[in-house]
């Protein structure tokens, strides 16, 4: 049932919902999520048909324009993309002024915030053209931004896009090659690379997204409000979480059910902060599909690297074949979420832990640059939450 709470507030009430647990904030027609039945659908395509089927730049079409392309459409929306990989040569300076050992999520931030200095010639956002560059330049450019990231952080020269390459080669590409090396793209990973840009393309109005939206109803500029979604989506509650996860692996140190169970222990008690990472989610309350695609594709690139027996893999699966045989675990419908497989296949890929989130960030832009670009479309308000105040009542300032 939906309540529509405007007539309340003509009388002067407002509801009380912390976390936004009942509150829709927006009417979209992007992604829709059955949280009870575990489905997950973009434009009416369920997510396993799309995986299997499509590709992440098809995907982001289809996010953002509503429908699948034509093939032509598809090679004109490819070329666009393509044509825009590149940076400006002073981001390459901007870069220099980050310390070497920063957090790539913290340069990733920056630097998109910072595109709005380089891209100023189409900041009308009234303008649906001028908002579609700025899509296309925030999809097209958010790989190279990520690899230079890392290339930073390892003290390695920054490798310049190549248009020959798909999305994800080209990521992969720019992430791994360097100059003393020939490079070879291993079509296994690249293709494990586009189902995980694919998976974490869009999710609706989670943290990250409703921040975008938020920003956006401020009239702010999309390369200022998809820096805010960055830096939401960073937190280990939301796009943290894969990073978190394998850590969490690595603690855990072997799959003795005695190492599982005491961290199983660890996030059912009530006095203790942690909780299992990759597990659980505000909507799911059933396996997010996500999920399943990808433990296949997991399962893919172990087999390929011949690592079927990855130590990772074997505790990821006894830790879920315990929680969810377990009554805390069961009766609050707490499942393995998409970030429990996809750190191991990162890890397996050979992507260092700290860009887990930044990759996740290269995916989710497109869907946050339509859910920004929708609410452009179909006219907003400025987002204001309300609060329910607890401080105190009115009292004097006391004077000497
Ligand atoms: N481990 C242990 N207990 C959990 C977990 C978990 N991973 N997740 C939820 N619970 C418990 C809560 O403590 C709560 O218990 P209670 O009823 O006894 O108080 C109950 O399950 C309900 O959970 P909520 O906290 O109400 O769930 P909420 O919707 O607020 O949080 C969240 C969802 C943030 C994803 C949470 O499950 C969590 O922190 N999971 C681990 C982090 C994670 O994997 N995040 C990735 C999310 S997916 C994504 O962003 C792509």
């Amino acid at each position: 049932d939906v309540i529509d709470v405007r007539s309340l507030v003509d009388k002067g009430h407002f509801t009380y919902d912390p976390g936004f647990v009942a509150t829709a904030a927006c009417e979209s027609g992007i992604t829709y999520i059955d949280g009870a039945e575990g489905v997950l659908l973009h434009r009416g395509y369920p997510i396993d048909q799309l995986a299997d089927n499509s590709n992440f730049v098809e995907l982001s079409y289809l996010l953002l324009f509503g429908e699948l392309p034509s093939d032509e459409q598809y090679e004109t929306f490819k070329g666009l993309i393509t044509n825009h990989t590149m940076v400006h040569e002073q981001i390459v300076n901007f870069f220099k002024g980050f310390r070497r050992d920063a957090h790539p999520m913290a340069i990733v931030c920056g630097v998109v915030g910072g595109l709005a200095a380089f891209y100023h010639d189409n900041l009308d956002i009234s303008d649906e053209k001028q908002r579609r560059v700025s899509a296309i330049r925030l999809i097209a450019k958010m790989p190279t931004i990520a690899a230079m990231s890392y290339k930073y952080n390892i003290g390695q020269p920054f490798n310049y896009p190549r248009n020959d390459l798909n999305y994800a080669e080209n990521f992969l590409y720019m992430m791994f090659s360097n100059p003393c090396e020939e490079f070879k793209i291993n079509p296994v990973f690249a293709k494990a690379m586009d189902r995980i840009f694919m998976l974490h393309a869009d999710h609706e109005q989670n943290a990250s997204t409703s921040t975008v939206r938020l920003a956006g109803s401020t009239g702010a500029n999309p390369f200022a409000c998809i820096s805010a979604g960055i830096a939401a989506l960073w937190g280990p509650a939301h796009g943290g979480a894969n990073e978190a996860v394998l850590n969490m692996l690595d603690e855990i140190g072997d799959e003795s059910e005695e190492n599982i169970q005491r961290f199983i222990d660890k996030a059912k008690d009530k006095d203790d902060p942690f909780k299992l990472m990759g597990f659980g989610h505000r909507v799911y309350k059933n396996f997010d599909p996500r999920a399943k695609v990808m433990k296949e594709t997991c399962d893919e690139v172990l087999a390929e690297l011949g690592k079927a027996d990855d130590p990772k893999l074997k505790i990821a699966k006894r830790l879920e074949q315990i929680a969810l045989e377990d009554d805390y675990f069961v009766e609050r419908k707490l499942y393995p979420n998409v970030d429990f497989y996809s750190g191991i296949i990162l890890n397996a890929i050979g992507i260092p832990t700290n860009m887990f989130t930044v990759i996740f960030a290269v995916a989710r832009t497109i869907g946050w640059i339509s859910h920004w670009n929708e609410m452009h479309s179909n006219g907003f308000r400025i987002g204001r939450p309300r609060q329910l105040y607890i401080g105190h009542t009115q009292r004097d300032y006391p004077t000497k």
